[in-house]
């Protein structure tokens, strides 16, 4: 069976309490349930994790390269300028999607730019928690290469 781990970052814990306007009402709760249930009906297994360290998401990066066949990130702010979570992404050998809940392209200027899409296999951004049931869909046809 497929494994994925899907990784949160940065103040994504706040959903639900955190610009509702942006963001949207669910909880990260209600979003990861959603999340094991796309999975229960693709028949894929999967891992989520929040954190709002960048080591710790880079640690488990790392991990997923031995235990997981590809990841999906949402890196919150990160997306923007973390260089070594984009390092992270590249040095593994399984593939990754990023999500954004927003769309980062309508936004402020300095969240148009990803520094870590471009070491993903690609990036839905806009369509709110529906991008990480499409990235798991994506990813349970999507052969890793095992
Ligand atoms: C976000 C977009 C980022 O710019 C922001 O910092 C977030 C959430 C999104 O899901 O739309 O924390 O990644």
């Amino acid at each position: 069976m497929k494994k994925f781990l899907v990784i949160n970052g940065p103040n994504l814990n706040m959903l639900g309490q955190r610009e509702k306007g942006i963001y949207g009402n669910e909880t990260l709760a209600v979003i990861e349930q959603k999340i094991h249930v796309e999975a229960q009906r693709l028949g894929v297994e999967v891992k989520c994790m929040q954190s709002n360290h960048e080591g710790a998401i880079i640690d488990a990066i790392h991990e997923a390269n031995d235990t997981a066949d590809a990841i999906i990130i949402n890196p919150g702010a990160y997306t923007h300028y973390s260089f070594a979570i984009r390092d992270a992404l590249k040095s593994v050998d399984i593939p990754a999607i990023e999500v954004h809940l927003s769309n980062i392209h309508a936004r402020e200027e300095f969240r148009t730019k990803s520094v870590t899409a471009a070491v993903c296999l690609g990036q839905i951004s806009g369509l709110g928690s529906h991008g990480y049931l499409l990235a798991l869909d994506t990813l349970s046809k999507y052969n890793t290469g095992d």
